[in-house]
């Protein structure tokens, strides 16, 4: 069995390593295009394949992401409707990521910018303190990071609100909302929004000025799903009046996110380089192995997405 190995954007033999080619044993790793036998060629592992991609393999079965989101391979126009679309369930990426919104829930609790502002002009001035329980997060998708982020904000007293497709039993601390009117309810009680959803058509520009205008005056945003969640303009509009007080983004619908963007230079916006957190090579490992091992088998690879829901 062929793997083939898939990117515009990254030199995935490098990246995967030696090990990771090692522990492929039986299963020869070739880099696209590959011109050999391609009709050997049965799984691949992807990440912003180039378009016409996955035509040159007749007989593939599996495309493995490096991620967790698969967007970047859905969107791909020679992906058939046949082909099963793995992604990494990493729960060291959750813990990563619940980190990094950690921080930013607790620098806009905490007014860290204010400090930050003040210490440049060697102001010492106390801004009062607000408890952790007055500031309300809601969480957009209560997934397999979502869970991880809103169980750990719950810990830190935070009240915590999670909305998913679908209802859910939810941890301790944490208030599950699903549909229309379930988004509606927890906006109107959002201080602080997290985005964990994936990228599909109904997602899509999520993050809009009617979802600005629902939460508490003054509200923060942290964007950690994908770029095309966010209507920029609406989100600056939103800066500007005041509704937000600011925001984290590290997912842009451009990336890298060019040196001319207005989000770089905005005083109230914090930009990271989609750095929030990675899978683990080993995870990658583990998950192509599994998906490998099924695709023999003829069975279903664990972490096989949805391809009609998109995630
Ligand atoms: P999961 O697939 O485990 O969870 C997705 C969640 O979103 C589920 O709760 C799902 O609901 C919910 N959801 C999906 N569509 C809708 C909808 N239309 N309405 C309401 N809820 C919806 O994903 P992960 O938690 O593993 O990852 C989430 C996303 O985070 C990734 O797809 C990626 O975009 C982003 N990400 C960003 C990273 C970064 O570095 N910035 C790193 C890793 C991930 P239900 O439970 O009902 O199915
Ligand atoms: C992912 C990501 O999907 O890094 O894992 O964004």
């Amino acid at each position: 069995m062929r793997c083939v190995l898939v990117s515009t954007s990254l030199d995935l033999r490098g990246y995967l390593g030696a090990n990771f080619m090692r522990a492929a044993e039986g299963i020869e790793i070739v880099d696209h295009p590959h011109d050999g036998a391609s009709a050997d060629v049965r799984l691949a592992v992807a990440w912003r394949p180039p378009a016409d991609a996955f035509a040159r393999y007749p007989n593939l079965q599996a495309v493995c992401s490096i991620g967790a989101g698969v967007d970047n391979i859905l969107a791909c126009p020679s992906l058939r409707p046949d082909v099963e679309v793995i992604r990494v369930v990493d729960p060291a990426q959750a813990q990563m990521m619940s980190g990094f919104v950690a921080w930013h829930v607790i620098g806009h609790h905490r007014r860290f910018a204010t400090y930050q502002a003040q210490q440049r002009d060697a102001v010492w001035r106390r801004l009062g303190q607000r408890r952790a329980q007055d500031v309300p997060v809601g969480i957009l998708g209560y997934g397999a990071i979502g869970r991880r982020v809103a169980a750990d904000l719950a810990m830190l007293g935070f009240p915590v609100m999670a909305w998913s497709r679908s209802a859910k039993s939810t941890s301790q601390g944490v208030r599950g909302f699903d549909g229309a009117a379930g988004l509606e309810a927890m906006l109107r009680q959002t201080e602080v929004l997290v985005n964990l959803l994936p990228l599909t058509p109904e997602t899509r520009g999520i993050l809009n000025r009617d979802t600005f205008a629902k939460m508490c005056r003054g509200g923060y945003l942290i964007q950690v799903g994908r770029g095309e969640h966010l209507v920029e303009a609406d989100l600056l509009a939103a800066l500007e009046s005041g509704q937000l007080a600011g925001a984290a983004l590290d997912v842009f619908s451009g990336e890298p996110l060019l040196p001319e963007h207005p989000f770089w230079r905005h005083p109230r916006i914090i930009v990271t380089p989609h750095d929030a957190c990675e899978v683990s090579v080993e995870a990658i490992g583990a998950t192509f192995l599994a998906t490998a091992e099924a695709v023999r088998n003829g069975r279903r690879p664990p972490h096989a997405i949805d391809r009609e829901r998109g995630y």
